[in-house]
């Protein structure tokens, strides 16, 4: 009783009372970012958020979230997420390359070394790209030799496709394969990797396409000190990203000095680069990692959908384009390019928010104040599926709308799976040409169905950092060649 009237007693509860009082204040009531809907607990805090994080849902919580309260929601109480053409434009290509990366980030650094991705300041990220970025224009993928080692790299996947007849194929662990070699064929040439014919190098792809460090980068990432204090214990109920193959493979790779004219090593080692070896290795590993998952998983995904029943008008409709132009290129087949982007719009190999901070002196963002170091962002999986005017029927897969004679301008700015401006995937002419050049050769000789064992649960989208995969990492799809091969 003494106690509880005590100077000191009062002194602390009003201390406690007022803190709390003025965060709730703050947050609750002043806070310029209460006009935009949200759930009420976000204006609190980011737990819920967080917490579905944890558990691998981010993406589908968001989308619910613009479900319900339209294309500019508060998902935090310094965190808002937009899905409109006017979001997109002004957070990521305002003034070329949009907002400032957060240290979100961080979570991707390779050997210590910041690369041109997880670069956040965008004047230093400019001076990255500008040395990098021709390796990957389209003129440059397109040139006989790079896309001759595609192409290649087509013929022995499917090569595996006529050798499951009569079974199935996991096209989870195939497709990365083939993400993987061709990645590595860009990167290294004549040092890329052969993991659709070699036990050795597939299992450098799997140590990376299965890793599960998940849980345990979110905490590396929301509380360093906890993951420096019990990183010992968290190793036993959640994995850190170890990838001891891969990263033998690259260090020893990359220090290789006969790389072909084309390749990204080559123009990391050219006199005069400001890169030393570690760089170099670090670069080329985060370059081979967002070449394998995204490519694999965009792939995977959209085959697993064109072999579905409810599809498979589509598949037919690809199929006799391809027969009906043999050994066209194929970045002339209108149909090919209408699955390609129906697949990568309907299931985005990165389909999460990729967050910026609003920059000084705050913005205005589809109509809303946002003051500086807000973050802000666009998901890809919901830019694609919100506005119903543009995507009507947004959760069908229907590849034949790309081919609408009107709304084109507009599909296309609501087309995220790239990301847009400065920023977006410096990859996307390499991806597509993957994608495409599989697409062709598998469609050409085959029809594709699931197998009996397969579930559609186990293709849901299981989000990792930034990317999604399927959630049981396995699909089974039985390849009926149109004829034996030759
Ligand atoms: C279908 C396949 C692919 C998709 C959907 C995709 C998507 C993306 C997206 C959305 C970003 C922006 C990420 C962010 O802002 O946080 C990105 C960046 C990047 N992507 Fe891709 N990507 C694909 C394939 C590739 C490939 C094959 C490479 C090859 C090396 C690649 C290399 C990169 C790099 C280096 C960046 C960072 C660019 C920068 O910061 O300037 N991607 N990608």
């Amino acid at each position: 009783m003494v106690l509880f009237f005590s100077p000191a007693a009062i002194c602390l509860v009003l201390s406690i009372g007022l803190l709390v009082g003025d965060v709730v204040v703050r947050r609750a009531l002043l806070s310029p970012l209460n006009k935009i809907p949200g759930p009420r607990h976000a204006r609190f805090t980011s737990l819920v958020l967080v917490w579905h994080e944890f558990r691998a849902g981010r993406t589908a919580y968001i989308h619910r979230l613009h479900q319900r309260y339209g294309p500019a929601v508060r998902v935090g109480p310094n965190e808002v997420v937009f899905a409109s053409a006017a979001a997109v434009k002004e957070i990521y290509c305002s003034g070329g390359s949009g907002y400032d990366k957060t240290p979100f980030y961080d979570i991707f650094k390779v050997y210590g070394r910041r690369t041109m991705f997880t670069t956040l300041n965008k004047d230093d990220h400019a001076k990255k790209k500008r040395v990098l970025a021709d390796r990957y224009a389209n003129t440059n993928v397109v040139r006989q030799p790079s896309l001759d080692g595609i192409a290649q790299r087509a013929t022995n996947f499917v090569k595996r496709c006529f050798g499951s007849v009569g079974g199935s194929l996991d096209l989870y662990i195939y497709l990365h394969s083939y993400a993987f070699d061709c990645v590595t064929h860009h990167l290294f040439h004549p040092h890329g990797t052969d993991s659709l014919n070699s036990q050795h190098d597939e299992e450098i792809m799997r140590e990376v396409t299965f890793d599960d460090s998940l849980q345990n980068r979110l905490v590396g990432y929301y509380s360093p000190t906890l993951h420096k204090m019990f990183g010992k214990i968290l190793y036993w109920f959640a994995k850190p990203r170890e990838t001891p193959l891969a990263d033998g493979f690259v260090l020893g790779t990359s220090a290789k000095t006969d790389a072909a004219s084309f390749t990204l090593l080559n123009r990391l080692q050219e006199p005069g680069s400001k890169h030393d070896s570690l760089d170099i290795a670090a670069e080329c590993l985060d370059h081979m990692a967002a070449g394998i998952d995204t490519t694999g998983d965009a792939l995977c995904f959209l085959m697993w959908e064109l072999s579905q029943p409810a599809s498979f008008q589509y598949q037919t409709k690809l199929r006799e384009e391809l027969l009906a132009n043999p050994g066209a290129p194929f970045d002339k087949l209108p149909y090919l390019d209408a699955v390609v982007m129906e697949g990568l719009r309907c299931f985005p190999p990165i389909p999460m928010s990729l967050p910026r901070y609003v920059p000084r002196g705050g913005r205005v963002i589809d109509g809303y104040s946002v003051p500086e170091g807000t973050i802000v962002s666009c998901q890809a999986y919901s830019v694609q599926k919100t506005d119903h005017n543009v995507f009507p029927n947004p959760d069908d897969f229907s590849p034949d709308r790309w081919l609408e004679p009107t709304g084109d301008a507009e599909r296309k700015r609501l087309f995220f799976a790239f990301a847009n401006g400065g920023r977006g995937c410096v990859g996307k002419h390499l991806a597509l040409a993957e994608m495409k050049l599989l697409l062709q050769a598998v469609y050409s000789k085959f029809t594709t169905r699931p197998d009996d064992k397969m579930t559609a649960e186990s293709m849901e989208m299981s989000d990792q950092l930034i990317s999604s995969r399927p959630r049981g990492q396995r699909c089974l799809l039985r390849f009926d060649p149109l004829s034996p091969p030759m």
